[in-house]
């Protein structure tokens, strides 16, 4: 198989190249993000390897297959960036559903951690020598109520995480995982009874805006957000408007709406066009990190070789376990677990 990968970061390279070279996989690597513009550089290749920024819509479906490609395997979990139902019938669609949910849980933390305790602040102030302490005082988790959005492999982490530093947890999931001894809540409850909120559902349409001016005012006055998930959960005017009415806390944010032709980019000595974003950063209690959450070494070599291993399957069998389309999760149109693949 020969593949073309877009958006590839140094990191990206030597693992890949590892588990190509073992199983046979052709990598090509292109820093270019997949776009309509960009989706010619695919032409001759069986497959292209994307990631969360790249764009897969119904344009740049036809431009691949147009070019021959059949495969589009998604280097990551989240699919949101990918027009599944417009790819029916045209490209199999793979994903690495999880490569390691400690990797994003153990972050949201360190956000969190950061931004209560100040950390950021601290190791600035002494980089210059400056040992004052003034504004620097944190709270304690323990005892804190946290809400937990979404309850899959990242989520279940996260919270195993916050039950060990004594923190009592609550949670929303539209699917709620029976027998697991979780405290579900209704989502308006969980805003108005957590004291840290954080984001671990996917985006989908019903997902997009969950947290939005109406909701936040739900929210009790000081509580930190999360979002290691997906920008486009919360609207990040209203986000904004929180923040400044002091109803929002604290912000922890790996993602951004918006962030596509932002995050993975150095912009140093740029003017930043994004004022929202811009707003975000300078304030005091927001804490963004560019997308990272993933960005560990176990992390890397599982995506690797989930990929490697969904693109020979698919090559050997024309099926995948890790295969999606937009009839996964209904049992009544869903053809793969008749026949063990999407179309
Ligand atoms: P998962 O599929 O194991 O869990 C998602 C959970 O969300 C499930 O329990 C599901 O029932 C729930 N859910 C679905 N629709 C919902 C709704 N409308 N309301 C509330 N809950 C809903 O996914 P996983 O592996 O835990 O990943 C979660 C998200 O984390 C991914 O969708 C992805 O967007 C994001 N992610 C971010 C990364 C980063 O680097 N920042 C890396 C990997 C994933």
């Amino acid at each position: 198989m020969k593949i073309a990968f877009f958006d590839t970061k140094q990191y990206d390279i030597e693992p890949f190249r590892a588990c190509g070279e073992k199983s046979g996989v052709e990598y090509k690597f292109f820093e270019p993000k997949l776009t309509a513009d960009t989706a010619g550089l695919a032409a001759g290749y069986d497959g292209v390897c994307v990631f969360v920024n790249d764009t897969v819509d119904a344009e740049v479906v036809d431009r691949l297959y147009g070019e021959g490609v059949r495969l589009v395997a998604l280097r990551c979990a989240g699919y949101n960036n990918v027009d599944v139902k417009y790819a029916f019938g045209k490209l199999h669609v793979v994903h690495v559903p999880a490569y390691s949910p400690y990797a994003v849980a153990e972050h949201a933390m360190a956000l969190l951690l950061t931004s209560i305790r100040r950390i950021h602040k601290a190791y600035n102030r002494t980089r210059d020598f400056n040992f004052s302490l003034s504004g620097m005082t944190g709270f304690d988790l323990h005892g804190k109520t946290v809400g937990v959005v979404g309850t899959g492999r990242i989520g279940r982490v996260f919270i195993d995480i916050c039950r060990g530093f004594g923190m009592n947890v609550i949670a929303y999931d539209k699917f709620q995982a029976e027998g697991s001894g979780i405290d579900y809540v209704t989502l308006p409850e969980l805003y108005s009874r957590s004291d840290i909120i954080s984001f671990h559902c996917p985006l989908t349409d019903e997902t997009h805006h969950m947290l939005n001016a109406d909701t936040i005012k739900l929210l009790k006055r000081g509580s930190v957000i999360i979002n290691t998930s997906r920008g486009a959960l919360i609207d990040a005017e209203a986000l904004l408007a929180g923040i400044k009415s002091r109803i929002v806390g604290a912000a922890c944010l790996d993602v951004y709406e918006e962030e596509s032709d932002i995050f993975f980019e150095d912009f140093s000595g740029h003017i930043m066009d994004d004022d929202t974003l811009a707003r975000l950063i300078s304030m005091p209690n927001v804490i963004v990190t560019s997308h990272q959450a993933f960005l560990t070494e176990e992390a890397l070599h599982n995506i690797a070789e989930t990929t490697t291993s969904n693109i020979i399957t698919f090559a050997e069998k024309g099926t995948c376990d890790n295969e999606l389309c937009y009839h996964c999760g209904n049992t009544e149109t869903c053809k793969k677990q008749r026949l063990e693949r999407c179309f």
